[in-house]
């Protein structure tokens, strides 16, 4: 049984209704942290069969409780900083408090499944319904201005929002953790249509650095990872990608986990303002 490192804390994870944001809050409630799960859609994880049959119960929220912790989730869109303001003052009303937040909301999609109906469906991997995502478009010198605001507001604003949220806490308690989620594609100049995706998590990884310069004096640590191809329901099996990989594999959900596991606890202690590459070694390929 693993060790209940967590217990007596509260963590919220943003877009922890499926796929690696579930993997991080199964984690931390394995590890005895109460949980807080804050998505635009609590039922995401029906949209895809591999997510779907990875659920042990109707909710990730109801998975939790059955780790016995105390557990909490919240549909709504945290590209909106007033709604996320209030949503972190709902946690923190029914949970006592917030030491860990980890802002994991985001893709490098312009509609998700579960926004599109079928006559628009798009190139993205096909959910239950049959619908695809609708990737972005265009070109980092001429993209469409709905793609572009959608995309940055998902990735970037929601972290930016969720991190200014929290830290008054934190600051008020004089600790915490926080892990903002990057990608590879912040890191490396590739990609096609992920152009606003890239230039939003590379953005997440300078934004890491300043709030831990300025949350430190507050014993809060910030850091960010940047995971590379990771299976989830939404972007498939991507195996074939393994003879590329130096480690041969694609990610696995439990990959990222075990790092989140060492930024919220206290392994990381004395490590603030950095980004850890999850990618088995493939964005140091040329
Ligand atoms: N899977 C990968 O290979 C990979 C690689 C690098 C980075 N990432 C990043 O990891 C995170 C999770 O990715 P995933 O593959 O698990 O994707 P996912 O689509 O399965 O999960 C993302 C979740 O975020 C929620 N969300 C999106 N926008 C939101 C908003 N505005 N308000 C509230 N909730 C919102 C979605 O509803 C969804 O449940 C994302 O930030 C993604 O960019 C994933």
């Amino acid at each position: 049984m693993a060790e209940k490192k967590l217990a007596d804390k509260v963590a919220v994870i943003t877009g922890g209704a499926r796929g690696l944001g579930r993997g991080y809050a199964l984690r931390l409630a394995s590890l005895g942290c109460d949980i807080a799960i804050i998505d635009r859609n609590l039922q995401g994880f029906t949209v895809y069969e591999f997510e779907k049959n990875l659920m042990t119960a109707s909710t990730v929220v109801e998975e939790c409780r059955a780790l016995g912790v105390k557990a909490m989730g919240l549909e709504l869109d945290l590209t909106d900083r007033t709604v996320t303001e209030q949503a972190m003052g709902q946690v923190v009303s029914e949970m006592g408090k917030i030491d860990i937040a980890i802002t994991n909301a985001g893709g490098g999609t312009f509609k998700f499944a579960d926004e599109v109906d079928s006559s628009e469906s798009g190139p993205g991997r096909k959910g239950e319904s049959g619908v695809g995502d609708i990737n972005t478009t265009g070109t980092p010198s001429d993209c469409p201005q709905d793609a572009l605001m959608r995309v940055l507001n998902i990735n970037l604003m929601t972290c930016m929002y969720t991190c200014m949220a929290v830290a008054p806490y934190m600051k008020k308690q004089k600790s915490g953790k926080i892990v903002t989620v990057s990608s590879i594609a912040g890191l490396m100049a590739r990609g096609g249509g992920y152009h606003p995706y890239g230039t939003a998590k590379a953005a997440i990884i300078y934004y890491t650095r300043t709030l831990a310069q300025e949350l430190g004096p507050y014993n809060i640590n910030v850091n960010c990872i940047a995971p590379g191809i990771i299976r989830t329901g939404r972007l498939g099996d991507r195996s074939s990608f393994a003879e590329r990989i130096p480690l041969r594999r694609e990610g696995t959900i439990e990959d990222c986990a075990k790092v989140v596991e060492f930024l919220v606890t206290d392994l990381s202690d004395y490590v603030t303002g950095k980004t850890i590459t999850i990618d088995g070694g493939v964005s140091d390929q040329r």
